[in-house]
């Protein structure tokens, strides 16, 4: 490939795809969380925790299950399309990966000291792409247990993977709990960052993804 022939494919920070999926996901956790509450506070798994039903969604526990399927058949396949669409776009490879340890002291060590810079939103620091690549595995264990939770005979092999039915809603629980503290503290950071949600919105800043050698391939996104 020469010099000339070369030609730099580029598109959005956030691709229109990819904003319409973060967006869909959101809605969708903030479905799954609220319902999951609920059905959560009808039989509790720790005495001393239940959720203000206030924060709740649903008149009562079988209206929250019904709630919680709407929005889990949205998650999942949301989620799948996010999945599709990360690995055949080589976006996980580009932003989310990869992630090493030495990196990930140096951005912990920045982060202590108050020294994190921003002035490059094409690319995400150690800790948000553990972050991201956390919440994204515990997004899969919760669509798992989740299964098994709600039908334990016809996905009794994955049953079995948690040891019984009890282990399986702790997962399922722990997991919810790892998700909502990543949303508190991600959450908490689009607003101290406003650029990044600005981003989020209006898919940010042109980027080169890379090179091609035949013009016709090239393609412009979003
Ligand atoms: C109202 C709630 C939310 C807001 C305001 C928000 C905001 C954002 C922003 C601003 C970014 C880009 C970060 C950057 O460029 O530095 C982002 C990316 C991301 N968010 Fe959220 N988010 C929300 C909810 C969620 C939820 C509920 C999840 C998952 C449980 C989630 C998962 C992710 C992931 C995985 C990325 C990286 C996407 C990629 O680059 O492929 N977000 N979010």
């Amino acid at each position: 490939m020469t010099e000339d022939s070369a030609v730099h494919e580029s598109q959005k920070l956030h691709p229109l795809p990819l904003r319409v999926m973060h967006w869909t996901n959101a809605v969708a956790i903030f479905i799954m969380i609220g319902s999951g509450w609920k059905i959560y506070n009808d039989e509790v798994i720790f005495g001393w925790l239940h959720f203000p039903e206030a924060l709740t969604l649903g008149k009562w526990a079988q209206h929250g299950l019904q709630w919680h399927f709407f929005g889990m058949w949205i998650f999942v396949i949301n989620g799948l399309c996010y999945l599709t669409y990360g690995i055949a776009t080589g976006r996980f490879r580009r932003m989310l990966l990869p992630i090493r340890w030495s990196d990930l002291i140096v951005t912990v060590k920045e982060a202590l000291r108050f020294r994190l810079s921003h002035d490059d939103p094409t690319k995400y620091n150690t800790v948000q792409k553990l972050l991201y690549v956390g919440v994204i595995c515990a997004g899969f264990m919760i669509v798992i247990s989740g299964l098994v939770i709600w039908k334990p005979v016809q996905f009794s092999e994955l049953l079995e993977l948690f040891g019984d039915f009890q282990n399986a809603r702790l997962v399922h629980f722990l997991c919810m709990a790892a998700i909502f503290g990543f949303v508190l503290i991600h959450v908490s950071l689009a607003i101290l960052v406003p650029h990044t949600l600005i981003a989020m919105i209006t898919g940010g800043p042109k980027i080169e993804t890379r090179e091609t050698a035949n013009p016709l391939e090239s393609g412009s996104a979003s």
